[in-house]
């Protein structure tokens, strides 16, 4: 049985207030704790104040980005090392924003990967086609070369390990939730995917985001593929992010 996943990617919002109020409300708010594992990504900067935070607790913290690079010249950028040294469990890689606004290609989201991996993160692997890629029938394909680059750099077991969210680029802050039948077919046939090259699929935790909402929360998680959710705007707020998890 895998353990139900809801993280909170916090995106570009936070300050030191918030992060206090914020993480009290999730860890005082938290519900059936063993059944469903719950992590908060918020930036960089605020990593170290959440860990301290979390003491004691049974949240996780995760990062929103990780650099493909171990150590070096690299102005400006935070290594998997880094992260795991200031407490974070996970690491968000690939996220389509990421990929849109920064750059981010198949082969780096595949280094990031791999690296945070070898760090001992756990990393989220962000997949998710566009909505011109959706109507043109596209949406297996793109899934597909964007995990198969993940494979290539970690292996297929490497990829099972860690953790995918599927988030369709048309869901993502637009108030437009795939179905739970949408989100399902494409969470199956990344698990399939993933079982032609691995033996761990049926370990492997594929989340699903995009608009993820106290009101269709319940009916995404009750899909047999959903393992739980990667949840952006409605993080921010503790009392829907709580729902949420609950639902999960
Ligand atoms: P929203 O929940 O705001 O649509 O964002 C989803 C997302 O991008 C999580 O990584």
């Amino acid at each position: 049985m895998r353990r139900r996943l809801v993280a909170g990617n916090w995106k570009l919002h936070g300050s030191k207030t918030m992060v206090n109020s914020l993480v009290s409300d999730v860890i005082n708010g938290l519900e059936n704790e063993a059944r469903t594992e719950v992590a908060i990504c918020p930036p960089f900067v605020y990593l170290q104040q959440a860990d301290s935070l979390l003491t004691g607790s049974a949240v996780r913290l995760g990062a929103q980005n990780v650099s493909a690079e171990i150590e070096g010249a690299y102005t400006g950028e935070v290594s998997a090392a880094m992260l795991l040294d200031v407490g974070c469990t996970y690491a968000i890689v690939g996220h389509s924003e990421r990929r849109a606004l920064y750059a981010e290609d198949d082969d780096m989201v595949g280094r990031k990967f791999h690296v945070a991996q070898q760090a001992g993160l756990t990393p989220i692997l962000c997949v998710g086609e566009t909505l011109e890629e959706r109507n043109s029938g596209a949406t297996e394909a793109v899934v597909a070369s964007q995990l198969k680059a993940v494979i290539a750099a970690a292996g297929a077991d490497g990829l099972a390990k860690g953790v995918i969210a599927y988030e369709p680029i048309w869901a993502i802050g637009t108030g437009k939730t795939a179905t739970p039948q949408q989100a399902q077919e494409v969470h199956e046939f990344i698990r399939e995917l993933i079982r032609q090259h691995s033996s761990l699929a049926d370990q492997c935790r594929i989340l699903y985001g995009g608009s993820v909402k106290p009101d269709n929360a319940a009916e995404l998680f009750a899909m047999p593929d959903i393992d739980g959710g990667l949840i952006g705007g409605a993080s921010l707020k503790a009392g829907d992010f709580l729902v949420i998890c609950n639902a999960a």
